[in-house]
């Protein structure tokens, strides 16, 4: 698992996922809309403003403040006498509801104007006019109070509430409401699109391989289109209708052609003969991908023969329509000579040698010394050898592949976990046998008409 992202990668991958965190800011705005309008009840707000002057009415002077922080002191007296039950009992009975002192503190606040003298009682209800009814009623009771207990004469309705039919809401707010469920939204989206990405395991791309397997990849193959009359026919037809030369007009054929020109660079330059083709797990495309390269190779005129090793899954008989009833297994299990076992395929330059009859159950392991001879004995024969082999966990494989002179591991795009792949790696590489790179099969193609022609 790679933590460290850099910026511009952690951009891409964001980018890459554009609609996945589109789509779930939507959803949150959608959800937040929905609780706004339909869930929470809207609120109103009742605000009525009191003058406090430091004279009385008859122009007597009060005790004076003297400085900021009497002041203060005055304003928390206040409003201490405005949240007191002597304030707020005679509001509740002229109410008429049955309000707690407790529940009425809870709606108003008490806050002076900038630090003036101006006191600003608020006061928060489902009902407009009750909060504006309230607002007033605590002004009124404290005028009185102030009156009654400290004789003064101080406290002056500045503006009383009014209830206004146009007013809007203080609670909820949708716009503010919009704004956070759309940072949460896309916060949360990001996150979820970082998380999968520093989890995931696939090998979805060219990228994945080369960071994880850090092996060169040889080829991409996308998904091939399904052969036409799919639910009728079982998977080895299906191979054989995707082998190239059955394929029909648009059939991507440029992804292979690719793999054998990497493939006949690696030939060329290390001198090599035999390329054995695993993958780390069955169905990932080892046949598929080993007979459409052969294919190739057989069509620019390079004699190349084809190995069926894949003893208890064999497919090439199938793929090219040839009898099996002498094999590969002929020549390990019983002593059939090497030149009886191959034929030639409907292809020019091609020859095959198919798995043979499965081998007996008890036989668990190949005789590699045999394999080695055979390989020896066909290397002037021919100018590529190809062998289709088990996946690698199949103790067969690391064995056979350490006679090859290069292996390439086929992962499919969408389902072969990297662990998986590395082990794979791991596996052939303790057997001396040199990894030439990997091939991506079962790609999805963004733009899978690039492939068509
Ligand atoms: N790139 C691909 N696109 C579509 N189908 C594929 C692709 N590669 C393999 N398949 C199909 O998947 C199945 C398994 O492929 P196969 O080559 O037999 O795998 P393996 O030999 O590794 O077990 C076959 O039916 C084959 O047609
Ligand atoms: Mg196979």
């Amino acid at each position: 698992m790679d933590m460290t992202l850099d910026l511009k990668a952690l951009a891409a991958i964001l980018f890459r996922h554009i609609w996945i965190i589109l789509i779930i800011m939507i959803s949150t705005v959608g959800m937040s809309l929905f609780v706004t309008y339909q869930v929470m009840s809207p609120v109103y707000e009742g605000k009525t403003e009191l003058l406090i002057t430091t004279e009385q009415a008859d122009g007597q002077a009060l005790p004076s403040p003297g400085d900021i922080d009497s002041s203060l002191k005055l304003i928390d007296t206040y409003r201490a006498i405005i949240e007191s039950p002597t304030v707020l009992n005679p509001v509740i009975s002229d109410l008429e509801n049955s309000l707690t002192i407790a529940h009425l503190k809870q709606k108003m606040t008490v806050e002076p104007l900038h630090d003036s003298q101006v006191l600003v009682i608020k006061v928060e209800d489902q009902d407009q006019k009750t909060a504006v009814n309230t607002a007033n009623l605590i002004a009124q009771s404290f005028q009185k109070r102030t009156a009654e207990l400290m004789k003064l004469d101080n406290v002056h309705l500045l503006s009383p509430a009014e209830y206004n039919p146009d007013a809007k809401q203080i609670c909820p707010k949708p716009v503010v409401n919009t704004i956070i469920s759309i940072l949460i939204g896309g916060l949360f989206a990001m996150g979820i699109v970082l998380l999968k990405h520093i989890f995931n395991t696939s090998l979805s791309s060219e990228e994945a391989v080369t960071t994880h397997l850090e092996q060169p990849v040889l080829g991409v193959i996308p998904t091939l289109p399904k052969p036409a009359s799919e639910d009728s026919i079982s998977s080895q037809n299906a191979l054989r209708q995707q082998l190239m030369h059955h394929w029909q007009d648009k059939t991507p054929i440029e992804p292979y052609q690719n793999l054998a020109a990497s493939l006949l660079y690696l030939i060329k330059n290390e001198t090599l003969k035999t390329i054995l083709f695993t993958s780390p797990n069955p169905g990932e495309g080892k046949s598929l991908t080993s007979l459409n390269t052969a294919l190739l190779f057989a069509n620019s005129k390079k004699r190349t023969l084809y190995i069926d090793m894949d003893l208890r899954k064999p497919s090439c008989h199938y793929a090219f329509q040839l009898p099996n009833h002498v094999g590969m297994s002929s020549y390990l299990f019983h002593e059939m000579p090497i030149s009886d076992i191959i034929q030639e395929s409907e292809i020019e330059h091609l020859s095959i040698i198919t798995a043979g009859p499965p081998p007996p159950f008890s036989a668990r392991l190949l005789n590699v010394a045999k394999i080695n001879a055979l390989l020896t004995a066909l290397k002037d024969d021919f100018d590529i050898i190809i062998i289709d082999s088990p996946p690698t966990f199949v103790s067969d494989t690391p064995l056979i592949s350490g006679h090859a002179d290069g292996t390439v591991m086929v992962v499919d795009s969408k389902s072969t976990r990297y662990p998986d792949a590395r082990q794979a790696i791991e596996r052939i590489t303790q057997s001396d046998s040199k990894v030439l790179g990997v091939i991506l099969n079962n790609f999805k193609m963004k733009h899978v008409q690039d492939y068509y022609y």
